[in-house]
């Protein structure tokens, strides 16, 4: 573990801070769609949208007035393969953001093959089970490209044993010893990722994702497996969905010393949206009493579709 992975950049620093709430700790998640003419609207996420390389330059300028500096990035390309991978269209708009805004933003990217895969599948398959070298491999190299491309860190969130050792491997080995790796370490397979899945174009094409994702009726591997990944190397554990996972937090806090996350996923937020839609509660009221459940419950930083208005709130 090196702990100057967490403190020789302010926003990342400010993540991890103990006891405290400050704006930097809200990551704002940001879709970025390959093809220019797809669908931007998120069926669910109130005013999300998905991005294209000819806006989200003026998006992230527009977050940054308002204080939103902390994002982590979700790529949706144009073609999907079961075989052939490459990060080019990511790595560009990467540059592009980086060229942009340097170290004023904190750029994490979702690293995942399940917008990528004809299956949908967060991995490749082979004869109905996970190919776990080939998947390893891939998406340690397009890690290694995100972060080429300026990514400040990344986030597997595949849950696939091993995943973080190899990309931690893969980053050291080509001098991003320096880079942290915010581990989606404790992830059910939950009912809650639907949004999401609408706007990452991501829903599997067969079967589920029990296979790699966690049984949430089983507390004690919930909590195996964010020690799990902290062993691997994880700088960053997370829990998700995080409403649902509040019980969680302490007991992986306590076991792996290391800074938690919730990550306040889209069904969890898409019910704020109804809510407040339906003039049944108020929405920033409501956001903000949830946000306040992650931080009593012990989590450091919060992942939402709502943190680019922080400042809004109070924040
Ligand atoms: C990719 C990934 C998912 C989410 C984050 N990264 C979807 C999934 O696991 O099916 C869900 C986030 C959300 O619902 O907001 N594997």
């Amino acid at each position: 573990m090196n702990p100057e992975r967490l403190s020789s950049n302010d926003i990342i620093n400010n993540m991890s801070l103990k006891n405290k709430f400050v704006r930097d700790q809200l990551v704002q998640p940001i879709f970025i769609h390959e093809d220019e003419k797809s669908e931007s609207s998120i069926p669910g996420l109130g005013k999300n949208r998905i991005l294209f390389k000819s806006n989200v330059i003026e998006s992230i300028s527009r977050d940054l007035k308002n204080g939103c500096r902390n994002f982590i990035l979700f790529f949706v390309p144009k073609n999907k393969s079961n075989t052939r991978f490459n990060a080019e269209f990511q790595e560009n708009i990467l540059l592009k953001i980086k060229k942009e805004f340097d170290s004023e933003v904190v750029i994490w990217v979702d690293l995942c093959l399940c917008s990528f895969t004809k299956s949908g599948h967060c991995c490749l398959f082979e004869d109905q089970k996970i190919n776990y070298t080939e998947s390893l491999k891939i998406m340690s190299d397009i890690g290694l490209s995100y972060v080429r491309g300026g990514a400040d860190g990344i986030a597997p969130s595949s849950m696939l044993n091993g995943i973080v050792n190899s990309a931690r491997m893969k980053l050291d080995s080509h001098n991003f010893k320096h880079i942290p790796i915010m581990s989606y370490s404790t992830k059910f397979a939950s009912n809650f990722y639907g949004p999401f899945r609408a706007a990452a174009d991501s829903s599997p094409s067969f079967g589920d994702r029990t296979s790699y994702q966690l049984d949430y009726t089983d507390k004690e591997n919930a909590i195996k497996s964010s020690i799990k990944f902290s062993d691997e190397g994880a700088d960053l554990l997370m829990v998700k969905p995080g409403l649902l996972s509040l019980d969680l937090i302490e007991p992986i806090a306590l076991k792996t010393k290391k800074p938690i996350g919730a990550y306040q996923v889209s069904g969890e937020y898409s019910s704020l949206v109804y809510l407040a839609d339906n003039k049944l509660i108020d929405f920033d009221s409501g956001l903000l009493e949830t946000w306040s459940s992650f931080k009593r419950a012990g989590a450091q930083y919060i992942i939402s579709y709502g943190s680019r208005y922080a400042k809004r709130l109070g924040i």
